[in-house]
């Protein structure tokens, strides 16, 4: 199989599991995470079990390190047929929404939903134009509209905002055998989900790696979590 995969934020987590079950399945994976050694050492841990697997710095906050990625795939492979868009902070758990300083909301939509969408702008023409492509905006039902109680609020709103903006691609991009949909991946034991959540981290990749694999006929503009549609 000739079909890229990059997956941003992939040092850890969620993330990097993604790419252990792609490269599984056969594809070639571009693993990034914006510091170098863990990158890396995350590629040399996975290629253990095999696959063809590359690493690529990546800061999804940082307009150039993404024109790098750009120019990367284009040069190797020319354009990639999966884009998992992972990378995420939470760093509000303890916030409230009307105490929460608007250091907190620039800081965690950076990359939550600008350093999404900038990927997106990078690599969505890249796929239409190829007439192929699936996008996986990981999300949380913590963004869903039923759950914003006012806790966690710049991270809860950053990914109702990525909801939003997952419909707004797939409408942008419906009938060009480009599918964008969200996904959530449940409560998953990683460094952001800590060791009480009640999923591993192969169990939290699954629905991801579903949506990044779906058929030519599959859905598009969806929010999904265990393989099952949720209302956004
Ligand atoms: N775990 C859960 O229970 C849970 C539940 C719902 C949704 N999610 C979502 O699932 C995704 C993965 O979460 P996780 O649990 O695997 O989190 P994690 O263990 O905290 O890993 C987050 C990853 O994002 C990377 N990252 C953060 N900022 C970045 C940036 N500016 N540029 C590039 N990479 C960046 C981190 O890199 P560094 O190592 O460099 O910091 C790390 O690789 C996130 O979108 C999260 O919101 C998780």
């Amino acid at each position: 199989m000739d079909k890229l995969a990059i997956v941003t934020g992939a040092n850890r987590g969620i993330g990097k599991e993604v790419c252990r079950q792609l490269a599984q399945l056969g594809y070639t994976v571009l693993l990034t995470s914006r510091d170098v050694t863990q990158g890396e050492t995350a590629v040399a841990d996975l290629k253990r079990s095999g696959g063809d697997i590359h690493f690529h710095q990546l800061d999804v906050t940082d307009e150039a390190s993404v024109a790098q990625l750009r120019a990367y795939v284009v040069a190797h492979w020319g354009a990639p047929a999966v884009l998992v868009n992972n990378a995420a902070i939470l760093i509000d758990n303890n916030e409230r929404v009307l105490d929460v300083s608007p250091d907190i909301f620039a800081a965690t939509f950076a990359p939550n939903v600008w350093g999404m969408l900038r990927l997106c702008q990078a690599f969505a023409p890249l796929m239409r134009e190829k007439g192929y492509g699936r996008i996986v905006n990981v999300s949380s039902e913590m963004g869903q509209l039923r759950w914003l109680n006012g806790g966690t609020p710049a991270y809860s709103l950053s990914k109702t905002a990525l909801n939003g903006l997952t419909l707004m691609l797939a409408r942008s991009l419906k009938g060009t055998g480009v599918l964008v949909n969200a996904v959530c991946p449940g409560w998953v034991r990683t460094d952001m989900g800590g060791p009480n959540a009640s999923k591993s981290v192969a169990e939290g990749a699954d629905t991801i790696v579903w949506a990044a694999t779906f058929a030519d006929d599959g859905p598009t503009g969806a929010f999904f979590q265990e393989r099952q549609q949720m209302d956004w």
